[in-house]
């Protein structure tokens, strides 16, 4: 089960879900959830990776409630692997509804990013 008490620290990217976000149900479109965090991911890859970097994979990928429009959306992407040149990051989105103070998890996956050279090709990453 879900928690739903308690955001995962700082989020990495936090916005707000609009009318055009939404499926023909008007709930928030999985696919716009799934963008922000891809670019959450990317941005937690982009810093790692000290540059540019590119979705390889994503796993595990599961939506436990729906978005609804007005909602102030929360990615929180945290690393939990780094390997040669891939990084393992899993992502959690929570809503808010923007007149209340309770949050809950709505989706959560892992993304892994490669670190790219500037031909494209995968490059080693630092380890920390
Ligand atoms: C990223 C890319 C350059 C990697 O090239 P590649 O020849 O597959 O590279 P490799 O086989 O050396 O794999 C690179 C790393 O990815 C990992 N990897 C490959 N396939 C994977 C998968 N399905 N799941 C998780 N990790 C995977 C490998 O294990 C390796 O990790 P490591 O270096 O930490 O050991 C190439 O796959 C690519 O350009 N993909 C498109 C990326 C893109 O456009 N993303 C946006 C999609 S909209």
């Amino acid at each position: 089960m879900p928690q739903d008490d308690q955001p995962p620290g700082s989020p990495t990217i936090r916005t707000i879900a609009m009318p055009a976000d939404t499926n023909p149900a008007g709930d928030i479109f999985g696919g716009w959830l799934m963008s922000q965090m891809d670019l959450a991911a990317g941005s937690v890859a982009a810093l790692t990776a000290r540059g540019r970097s590119a979705t390889i994979a994503v796993e595990g990928m599961k939506f436990h409630r729906p978005v609804k429009v007005g909602d102030e959306v929360s990615l929180y992407a945290r690393i939990v692997r780094i390997g040669r040149s891939s990084m393992q990051i899993h992502v959690e989105a929570w809503r808010r509804q923007r007149e209340s103070d309770d949050s809950q998890r709505v989706t959560e996956a892992t993304f892994t990013f490669v670190a790219l050279d500037e031909y494209g090709a995968a490059r080693p990453v630092e380890q920390p």
